[in-house]
This record gives C-alpha cells, structure tokens and sequence, in this order.
C-alpha cells in the first residue's frame, strides 16, 4: 500500500465541487458532486486521490465518520486591514441614520482613515492578525483583502505592504486589491482625486496588488471616474472589480462588464440590463449579505433573480469597520435565509465560485486530485446543516496546504 501523509475517511459526504474550472452558474452552482462514505488522501500539499475505499498507509488517519469534508472557503472580498473599530455608530444607526449619513457625517470610511493613518505598521498587523485567526478557526483558508483607509499614497501603501508581510507569515494565503478609489479625501475634488490615482498611486502601487477596486456610487465615485481609474489599473496589470450598484443604480453592473472586470460587488440596486450584461461577459457576482445585516436593512441583493439570469455568484464577508464579520458560514446562512439561495448554491458561492472571483479556481475552491490542499471537516451529518445550524463553529479540523492546524 503506498504511504500518504494524511488520510480522511469513512466522511459521510466529501464536498468535492467536481467539476469544469470555470465559474459555475445556473443549475451548475446546485452540482455538489458529492462522495458518499468517501476518503480523502493528501500528500506533499496536495490532494492526491478521492473517492470511496481509498487504501493508503499513513500516519495521520482522520475519521470523519458522521462528518463531511469541504475545500477550505474562500473569502473574496475583505477589507481586514484597518485601525481601531466603530461600535459607536451602531447607536447612530439605531437612531435611524444610514451608511451615507454617517459618511457625509465625516464618520465611516474617514473615521477609519484617520486611525489607520495614524497606526504603525506593526499595530496594523497585530490588528489584522488577530482576524486573520479567527477567520482560519472558521474555516476561511484563502482571502482578498483591499487598502482603501489611507486614501493617499503613503498610507495605501503601508496597507499593501501589511498585506504582503500578512500573506508571508500567516496561514491563510492573501491576495490584495488596491482600492485608493474607495472615498474622496477632504479637501479634494472627485476629479482631482481621481486623477491623483492614476498618475501617482496606480504606478506606485500596482507592484503589490493583484486587482483594482473602485467605490462606484453616488456621491463618490460616477461611472466615469471608475471606468478612467479600472482602465489605468489595466494598464498596470491589475484586474478590474467594481463595488457596484450597492445603495443607488448608477450602472456598475454594465460598467463591470463593459470592462472585462472579474467580479462586481454588493449588486443590491443593479438593474436587469446591467446584471444580464454581466452573465454575457462572465463577471461573477460577488454577493456581500453581511452588510445590509449590519445595516438593519431589509433589503438583500435579489440573488434568485441574479442566479436565475446566469450570473455566476460567489459569497464574502465584507469584512470592515462597519460589518465586522469573518465567519464564512454566517454568509452561507444569511445566502440561503435572507436570500433565497439553496445550501447547495450558497456553498459553491462560498467555495468554487469564491476562488473564481479571485482568479485562483485552478489552484483551490474544490476537493479534485492536483489541487492545493485546503481542506477543512466539519462536525455535522450533512451539507445542508451549514445553512441550518447557525450561531455555532461546525469547523472541527482544518487542513492548510497539506498541513493540520
Ligand atoms: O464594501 N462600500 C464601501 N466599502 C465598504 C465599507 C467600508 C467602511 O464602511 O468602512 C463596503 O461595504
Ligand atoms: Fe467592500
């Protein structure tokens, strides 16, 4: 019998998200392609078969009997770096203010970019560390994660580098974003800003990010302003994702797809003619049900009607002062009982689809021989208890990179 370093068996299901890498829609994102009473064997960091009946020697032998095994999930989209915390507008919003009162207000985003401003480095870590670890014990083995609270050159990239020391020293891999776009500094005009972005910090940046996020909102970024800077991050070699449509309709759902970006985020107002420009063009919708949570909003993003038109969706947590959540289960939850998605839709959301996002499903995002292995086991019978037995960890053990934590 050959030897592998870990061995997973007698699982009542292994989750393996079989199947075509590329983002799955449709009646896709319901095709689990689970193993029944399946095994699991990993050897040097990846997964080297799956099925039933496995035989291999090993000296690591899990048992999941009575449990299932997933690929580790994949948050893609994060703003974990960030200073300080704001509980205290949770009374503000209580009282009835909303998101852009509050910004307007000089708090929000600007409230947070005067503390990250204002931290070291090394704070900025040990901040971000600590979420970092509990989004591992929660099962999130892969994130994005944007700048955006320094809003000038210095800081932004203080925050990109954090990222990258983040990404060599903690188990979770990084990918990060750089959204200079994300607010307009006092003192500047939109246009003066945006321009700021792209002749100095695009260049100075575009080094140590992947992708370039943009606001697109009313009252921040217009369409026009986004498109100019998604287009000088093309130039630099950054792959365009959008933060669209999130309070107001202003057309970033047709701006994502007009300009070939990965994925276009939050989508709670875009309009039927900007999301089946997206399912033409392939730009995954990238659902965020944290926020209008922490809002107290009643409105989701309609992901039936988003699914149902061919868009492929994936799931993340937002993570950000104002919905400080890093547990991806709370997001499988909120996908299938604030918005309609099946467990079966919301797990691929949170896995497959979620690697896609970030442009890395060849390498992670389902249990299939050849990929990395980050692989997690979670205490329950079934896969539809991850969307019906919330407020708990169902996360037992999770493997990183072929290795138990
Ligand atoms: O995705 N909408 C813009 N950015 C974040 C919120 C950032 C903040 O409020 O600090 C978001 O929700
Ligand atoms: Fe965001």
């Amino acid at each position: 019998m050959k030897a592998v370093d870990i061995l997973i068996k007698n699982a009542n299901e292994i989750v393996t998200l079989n199947g075509p890498n590329r983002p799955r829609k449709m009646k896709e994102m319901n095709e689990l392609s689970i193993i029944e009473n399946g095994s699991v064997a990993i050897d040097n960091g990846a997964i080297v078969d799956v099925g039933k009946n496995l035989t291999y020697n090993s000296d690591k032998i899990i048992n999941a009997k009575g449990k299932i095994v997933l690929p580790g999930f994949v948050d893609p989209h994060t703003h974990v770096v960030f200073a300080g915390s704001r509980e205290f507008e949770l009374d503000m919003k209580l009282k009835g203010l909303s998101y852009m009162d509050i910004l307007k207000s000089g708090g929000g985003i600007f409230y947070t970019v005067e503390k990250t401003r204002n931290a070291t480095k090394d704070q900025l870590i040990q901040q971000a560390k600590n979420r970092l670890d509990k989004m591992l014990r929660y099962g999130t083995t892969t994130c994005e994660a944007k700048s955006g609270y320094g809003l000038d050159t210095k800081t932004e990239l203080k925050i990109l580098e954090v990222n990258k020391k983040l990404n060599e020293s903690h188990p979770i891999d990084i990918l990060s974003t750089f959204l200079g776009a994300h607010a307009i500094p006092k003192g500047k005009s939109a246009d003066e800003y945006t321009n700021e972005i792209i002749e100095e910090m695009i260049p100075k940046i575009s080094h140590l990010s992947k992708f370039c996020d943009v606001f697109c909102e009313e009252g921040i970024f217009t369409v026009d302003q986004s498109k100019k800077i998604l287009e000088a991050g093309k130039t630099h070699g950054l792959i365009p994702k959008i933060h669209a449509d999130e309070i107001v309709d202003t057309g970033g759902a047709s701006l994502a797809a007009d300009i070939g970006a990965i994925s276009a985020d939050h989508l709670l107002m875009s309009s039927d003619d900007g999301l089946r420009k997206m399912a033409e063009k392939g730009v995954i919708g990238v659902l965020l049900p944290g926020t209008p949570f922490s809002l107290m909003q009643e409105l989701y993003a309609p992901a039936r009607k988003i699914i149902d038109m061919g868009v492929a969706v994936a799931l993340a947590t937002d993570l950000n002062p104002n919905c400080w959540v890093e547990n991806m289960q709370f997001m499988i939850q909120l996908g299938c009982l604030k918005m309609k998605m099946t467990p079966s839709e919301a797990i691929t959301a949170a896995t497959f689809n979620a690697a896609c996002a970030i442009d890395l499903s060849d390498r992670i995002g389902s249990v299939e021989v050849g990929k990395q292995a980050d692989i997690l086991v979670l205490d329950c019978p079934n896969h539809k208890h991850i969307p019906y037995h919330f407020g708990v960890n169902l996360v037992e053990k999770i493997i990183k990179n072929g290795v138990v934590l």
